[in-house]
């Protein structure tokens, strides 16, 4: 398996550790849905044939099922999820799938060497800055207006909402730290860099009004079964835009307490940071039913985007 090391925020390393591979794995990914899954991109993205990067692919559940049509990367932070892709290949495909271990922010891939690129399950927006401690991130809302005011930049993003002189001080240094360097866009400009002019990228992202509407009326949730539980709370940032979330995963005697942060884009603006990064959107579904995507109720945002016919190699390391 290739290997690259890098530096990477400590929460991915934490939150996909043992326990979250082994209950997403075996317990809550019916092969159903991931069927569901693997096809809408197969038909959308006109696979056949085509080189195909699964960006963050996991434990490989996707790629298991694009390698009847086709040859797939694999690329994934986490090697023992990767080692668990390889060994759960189906014997016959195993030529067509390459595992490789790198970070989505530095792939270690050459330019325009994909057709298709997937990156698919919440798995875009994790470069933020953590708050110092989630628990004291969580702020006073007076009272706020519809989602849509802020949305449509009708009002400022902090309107409504309480901030000591503190907490502003530390979100304007936050914001304009973030603004210098949004490590999320380098990972849609590495995605643009890989794929050949014309090559295309499907992406998923939750749908922002749904998941806040439902993060401030159920802040916990438990999962309990007789197998393992998982107990999740959840809090939003609503002026940097950041879902934080500490989950407690328990199987048999085996627990860890990790946490994750999600940059959650709106449909402008994850729009708008791809035409940055060199792509052009063609058309933007609201689940893996096909339906077109309602902002008020698609589960997620599923972006089917090319990159430029024009468009060189946008990233700064160009490999050749
Ligand atoms: C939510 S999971 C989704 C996995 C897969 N796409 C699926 O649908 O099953 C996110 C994946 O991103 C990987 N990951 C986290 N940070 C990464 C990084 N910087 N570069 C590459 N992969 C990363 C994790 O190891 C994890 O497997």
């Amino acid at each position: 398996m290739t290997s690259y090391g890098m530096k990477t925020p400590e929460w991915t390393q934490r939150y996909f550790g043992k326990l979250y591979g082994q209950l997403y794995s075996r317990h809550l990914l019916p092969s159903k849905q991931t069927r569901q899954e693997a096809e809408f991109a197969r038909q959308v993205l006109e696979l056949r044939g085509k080189r195909v990067l699964d960006l963050a692919c996991g434990f490989g559940r996707h790629s298991k099922i694009l390698a009847r049509h086709t040859t797939v990367v694999g690329l994934d932070l986490n090697n023992e999820y990767l080692r668990q892709a390889v060994r759960e290949f189906p014997k016959r495909l195993t030529h067509r799938f390459a595992p490789i271990r790198g970070d989505m922010r530095q792939l270690p891939l050459r330019d325009n060497s994909f057709d298709a690129v997937l990156l698919l399950f919440n798995s875009f927006g994790y470069f933020v800055q953590p708050p110092a401690s989630p628990s004291l991130n969580v702020k006073r809302e007076l009272w706020k207006l519809p989602q849509v005011f802020y949305e449509r930049g009708l009002v400022p993003n902090d309107f409504g909402c309480y901030r000591p002189q503190e907490q502003q001080e530390a979100s304007a240094r936050s914001s304009s730290e973030e603004n210098s360097r949004d490590e999320n866009e380098e990972v849609l400009k590495e995605i643009a860099r890989v794929l050949v002019p014309g090559g295309r990228l499907l992406i998923e992202a939750p749908n922002p009004r749904p998941l806040i509407e439902a993060v401030m009326s159920a802040p916990r949730r438990w999962l309990i079964t007789k197998d393992f539980e998982i107990e999740e709370e959840f809090s939003y940032d609503r002026l940097r835009k950041i879902l934080s979330n500490v989950t407690r995963f328990a199987l048999g005697d085996h627990v860890e307490v990790a946490d994750y942060y999600l940059r959650i884009y709106s449909r402008r603006e994850l729009s708008a940071a791809l035409r940055r990064a060199g792509f052009t959107i063609i058309e933007l579904f609201g689940s893996y039913d096909g339906e077109p995507y309602s902002p008020t109720v698609s589960p997620c945002m599923i972006f089917h985007a090319k990159k430029r016919e024009d468009e060189k190699s946008h990233g700064k390391r160009s490999r050749g």
